[in-house]
């Protein structure tokens, strides 16, 4: 009798405590288990899916990176507030774009609001043409060529003969995406290749008056 109490009791308080246990030690050691088998399922993609997943990566980069912000001319849009010019997406500075007819007090940056031609201490830089235009664009450039021009800051426009070894001029952040992993870069350089190619001669750089 005194056994079956027991028993009872035992199976009373302990019981339901032993069940979370066995149910949490079922998870804890199923659930790598779980997780192996899904790292080791092979996602087999061909080329062309492969491409499709790397320009999306590439489109997203870029969205968040801001490169839309300085290499797509803007509009006016409704209200008189500018928006960028889709049509000529990451074309870069139109080739009319030219430096302002004011001087820009020392320490000043002035901003063209809607070519993007950005004059400061460093005199006026236009950012590039980055669709794959072949004669204004980066049509013809390599991955390589693409990802030393971010990874070491010199400029290359095709059109002023490639790797003239100048410094790309503020405000291109390219020591910000200098960081950027190969990968990243060649996904964002597959997204740049598989946009509408735009023929834009962007101006060149123009020194600061001294
Ligand atoms: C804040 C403005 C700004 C942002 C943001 C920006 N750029 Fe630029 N970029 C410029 C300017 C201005 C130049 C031209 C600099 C010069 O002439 O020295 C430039 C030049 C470049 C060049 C060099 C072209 C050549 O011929 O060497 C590349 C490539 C480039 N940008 C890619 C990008 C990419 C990719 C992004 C986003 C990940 C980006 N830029 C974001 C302003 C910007």
């Amino acid at each position: 009798m005194k056994k079956i109490g027991f028993k009872k009791e035992f199976n009373k308080k302990f019981f339901p405590g032993f069940l979370v246990g066995a149910a949490l030690l079922g998870m804890v050691s199923c659930h790598p288990k779980v997780k192996v088998k899904a790292a080791v399922q092979p996602t087999k993609l061909n080329p062309q899916q492969a491409l499709q997943a790397a320009i999306k990566k590439g489109e997203h980069l870029v969205a968040v990176s801001g490169c839309e912000d300085c290499h797509t001319p803007w509009k006016i849009g409704p209200k008189g507030i500018p928006m960028p010019d889709m049509s000529r997406q990451l074309s870069g500075a139109p080739a009319a774009a030219r430096p302002p007819k004011f001087k820009v007090p020392p320490g000043y940056m002035v901003a063209n609001i809607l070519t993007h031609a950005y004059t400061g201490p460093w005199g006026t830089s236009f950012p590039a043409n980055l669709t794959p235009d072949k004669k204004t664009g980066i049509g013809n450039w390599s991955f390589q060529e693409f990802a030393n021009v971010i990874r070491t800051g010199k400029y290359q426009a095709e059109w002023s003969g490639k790797g003239t070894g100048r410094p790309l001029m503020p405000p291109m952040p390219w020591q910000d995406y200098a960081q950027y992993s190969t990968q990243d870069l060649h996904d964002i350089y597959d997204y740049l290749m598989s946009l509408k190619p735009v023929s834009n001669k962007v101006p060149p750089y123009v020194p600061p008056h001294h």
